[in-house]
């Protein structure tokens, strides 16, 4: 028998004001059209002012654990992907685990940029198969408007906020690639590229700093490295791109999404697409992804999901999962 971490619920949320293209035109020299033609995104949505990324990543975490029918005590543990937490410290995830009610458990956060929700359910399902955990809360939550420079049209128009949350639950199973629940995870990361997107401030350098991305060879990294990272994740339990019911991919660029399915050998049917409606959320992006596919009757119990994101450091990554 193999302990596998199954997915019990899933849930996101998205602030109320929706921000079109349009609007940027009235600031910066670009124009709706350019956006959509190449980023593939048409609005986001961005946080109230008093609004924090626990705020966003609790109302996930609400929705997560009513569709697993559970209450906040009932988990054990909470691992929250972000790069835009309220405070320093402590931890958005104890700030959840307060706000759900959990007394029991234990919460920390995981920064990988982009790819963090990826290392936090690798994480979450380490936790899950070591026997430290029988039920952990994974959620993406991420207030990137707060590190926008608003004159660099090259990246402020690309970033949105929002949450996304998962439930996984320990079960025991036959041990195949079959059974529910994380079948393989591949994480990746290489500092010699952490100059092309960083934040050019921080606690240490005394400033709160905003986003600094050398686009075009991030998009060069990022088509190269996640048809590899999904390739490498399958090909440890002995799957292919034709046993893929749904790649969810982070949805930072339609470009970056389209080339990378050619790449692995998935059709765009298979492929789950959020990037018009909330543009880059970092962390986020999967987790609302899953949420939108699953709510939307795409995702259905028993298919075969790839998820790869890649961001700063780099960092990349990919989580096979049977839904
Ligand atoms: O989530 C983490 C991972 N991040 C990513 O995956 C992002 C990866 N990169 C990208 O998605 C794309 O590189 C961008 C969407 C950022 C840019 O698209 P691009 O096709 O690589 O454009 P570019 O940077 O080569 O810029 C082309 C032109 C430039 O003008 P010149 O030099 O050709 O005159 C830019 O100045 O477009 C200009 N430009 C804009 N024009 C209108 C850049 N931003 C804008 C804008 N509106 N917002």
């Amino acid at each position: 028998m193999t302990r596998r971490a199954v997915v019990k619920g899933v849930g996101h949320y998205l602030p109320e004001r929706v921000v079109p293209n349009a609007e940027f035109e009235k600031t910066l020299d670009t124009s709706d059209e350019w956006i959509k033609a190449r980023s593939g995104i048409e609005r986001r949505h961005f946080a109230a002012p008093n609004q924090t990324t626990s705020d966003l990543a609790t109302h996930a975490a609400k929705a997560a654990l009513e569709m697993a029918g559970m209450q906040g005590d009932d988990i054990d543990a909470i691992v929250l992907a972000t790069s835009t937490a309220d405070l320093t410290f402590p931890s958005a995830a104890t700030m959840v685990q307060h706000a759900i009610g959990n007394t029991k458990g234990y919460a920390f956060d995981v920064q990988a940029v982009c790819a963090g929700f990826v290392y936090a359910l690798s994480n979450a399902n380490a936790l899950i198969v070591s026997g430290q955990a029988d039920r952990v809360l994974v959620i993406g939550a991420e207030t990137f408007s707060r590190i926008m420079d608003w004159t660099d049209r090259a990246t402020c128009v690309l970033f949105g906020d929002g949450a996304g949350a998962l439930i996984l639950e320990a079960e025991e199973s036959a041990g195949t690639s079959d059974d529910r629940g994380i079948l393989s995870t591949d994480l990746n990361s290489d500092g010699r590229y952490k100059d092309l997107l960083y934040v050019d401030g921080g606690v240490s350098t005394n400033s709160t700093g905003v986003l600094r991305m050398e686009g075009k060879e991030v998009f060069r990294h990022a088509v190269e490295k996640l048809a590899q990272t999904a390739h490498t994740a399958l090909d440890k339990v002995g799957l292919g791109p034709d046993d893929v019911t749904w790649v969810v991919p982070h949805q930072a660029n339609i470009r970056i999404i389209q080339s990378t399915a050619r790449k692995l050998g998935v059709g765009m049917d298979r492929v789950v697409v959020t990037v018009q409606d909330h543009g880059n959320t970092s962390a986020a992006s999967i987790p609302l992804a899953l949420s939108v596919g699953v709510n939307s009757g795409q995702i259905k119990q028993g298919d075969l999901v790839v998820t790869e994101a890649i961001g700063g450091g780099l960092a990349w990554g990919a989580v096979v999962i049977r839904w």
